[in-house]
C-alpha cells in the first residue's frame, strides 16, 4: 500500500461515489439511450468502471470501447504531442459518443480524441472528465460533464498515477512525499 501519511486526501471515496452517481443521472438525463462509452486510458479505468455502473442504476445501458492515448514528456508535465497507443476496437461512424477522461488539464488529449472521432464520423460527442485543472487550459475545450474541478496540484489515486505508482488508491490526493 501506498503510505498514507504522505498524502493529503482531496476527495474520499465517499465524496467520489456520490458525485460519480450526481453525473450518470445528469448523462441519463441529457444523452441518447444508444450512448457509447470510450474511455480514454489509462488514467480514466477506475472513474470509468464506476460510472457505467452509475449509468446503468439511471437506466442507460452504454456501450464501451477503449483508446489508449500517450502524450510523452516528464512524470507531471505532458509534451503536447499526442499518440494513439492502443486504438478503439469498434468503428464510431453514426454513433453518439461521451468521451471519458480522468483529467482535462491543457485539454489536448481530450481536444485530440474528440477531433478523431468525429473524424470519424461520430455525429455527436459529448465529454465527461473526472477532474479539471481549468487554470492550466491551452487546447479551446470545455468538458460537458465534471467530476470536480481542482486547481494546479498534482493528484493521484482513483486511477491517476505518478510515474505508474498510486492507481490503486481508492481516494484523489495531492502527494507530499514519495516514498522509495
Ligand atoms: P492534457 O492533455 O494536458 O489535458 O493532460 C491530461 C492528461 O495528463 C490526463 O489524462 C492525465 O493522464 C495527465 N495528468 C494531468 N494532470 C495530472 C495529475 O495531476 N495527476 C495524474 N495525471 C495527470
Ligand atoms: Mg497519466
Amino acid at each position: 500500500m501506498a503510505g498514507v501519511n504522505d498524502i493529503d486526501i482531496l476527495f474520499g471515496a465517499a465524496e467520489i461515489a456520490a458525485r460519480v452517481d450526481a453525473i450518470a443521472r445528469a448523462i441519463a438525463a441529457a444523452e441518447p439511450r444508444d450512448l457509447l462509452v470510450v474511455v480514454i486510458l489509462k488514467g480514466s479505468f477506475v472513474f470509468a468502471a464506476d460510472l457505467v455502473r452509475a449509468l446503468d442504476r439511471a437506466g442507460v445501458d452504454a456501450r464501451v470501447d477503449f483508446i489508449t492515448l500517450a502524450s510523452y514528456g516528464t512524470a507531471t508535465e505532458s509534451s503536447g504531442r499526442v499518440t494513439v497507443v492502443h486504438d478503439l476496437a469498434e468503428p464510431v461512424a453514426g454513433q453518439p459518443v461521451l468521451l471519458i477522461d480522468d483529467i482535462l488539464e491543457s485539454g489536448r488529449t481530450l481536444a485530440f480524441a474528440r477531433d478523431l472521432l468525429y473524424g470519424r464520423g461520430a455525429p455527436r460527442v459529448r465529454t465527461c472528465v473526472l477532474l479539471d485543472k481549468s487554470a492550466r487550459r491551452l487546447a479551446p475545450i470545455e468538458p460537458d460533464y465534471v467530476g470536480f474541478r481542482i486547481g494546479n496540484d498534482f493528484v493521484v489515486g482513483y486511477g491517476l498515477d505518478l510515474a505508474h505508482r498510486f492507481r490503486g488508491l481508492p481516494y484523489i490526493g495531492v502527494i507530499r512525499a514519495v516514498e522509495k
